[in-house]
């Protein structure tokens, strides 16, 4: 019901921020596949990761369960929106052949370089700073049947040490700026507001009064 101040919409989209990661999973004849997504959320060590299921990258994980998740910052935009119309699937799919071209080596198609990985087979990308190696434990259909919510255990976390606490074993939330992908457009972080007592890297308690 509209009021003074709201009014009820139905937009096409209802991505509203989450980091945007490039994801590398391997292919049948041992190359990598690497697909731009946003969906995402960590519990712990567990990433849970949607996916859609008529893309190579479900395909390879289905099948092949190692994979890296690579966090771009925001100067490499270009490169994640340079994948957006690319898919490691042979024949591309009906639903996506109006848009999307078969690609079959979309790290050289972005611009981006492979690095090997330490523990799974994908490589991850050696642009971002932040990237870890997982591995697929469960993958659970979505309910319309058009994605798969693909939880996946992290096993190695890489990070550049400009991102780095002094400790060096923590991320510097104020170093680290990732892409941040809302409503089809990409933004950097913004500005630091506050932070939680139980963060590793605050310098005090918050002062919420
Ligand atoms: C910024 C961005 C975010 C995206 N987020 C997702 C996502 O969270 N999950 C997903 O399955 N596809 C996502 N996509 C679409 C995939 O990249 C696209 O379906 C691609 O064809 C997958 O490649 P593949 O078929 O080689 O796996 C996103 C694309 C862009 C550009």
């Amino acid at each position: 019901m509209a009021s003074a101040d709201q009014v009820v919409i139905e937009p096409s989209v209802l991505y509203v921020g989450t980091p945007t990661y490039l994801i590398a999973t391997e292919n049948p004849d041992g190359t990598a596949n690497l697909a731009a997504a946003s969906s995402y959320w960590a519990l712990g060590r567990m990433l849970v990761l949607g996916i859609e299921v008529d893309g190579q990258t479900a395909a390879n994980l289905l099948v092949r369960p190692d994979l890296t998740v690579s966090f771009p910052s925001a100067p490499l935009w270009r490169a994640v929106a340079r994948l957006s119309d690319l898919t490691g699937r042979d024949p591309v799919p009906a639903a996506k052949a109006a848009r999307y071209r078969f690609e079959p080596d979309k790290f050289r198609a972005a611009g981006l370089t492979p690095r090997a990985s330490d523990l799974v087979g994908p490589p991850r990308v050696a642009e971002c700073a932040l990237a870890f190696e997982a591995r697929v434990r469960r993958a659970t259909p979505g309910l319309d049947g058009s994605y798969l919510m693909v939880e996946a255990e992290v096993l190695r976390v890489h990070a550049d040490r400009a991102v780095l606490d002094p400790t060096g074993q923590h991320i510097d939330p104020t170093a680290w700026n990732p892409l941040v992908y809302a409503f089809r457009h990409f933004f950097e972080r913004g500005v630091e507001v506050g932070w939680l007592a139980s963060s590793p890297t605050a310098p005090h308690p918050p002062v919420l009064d």
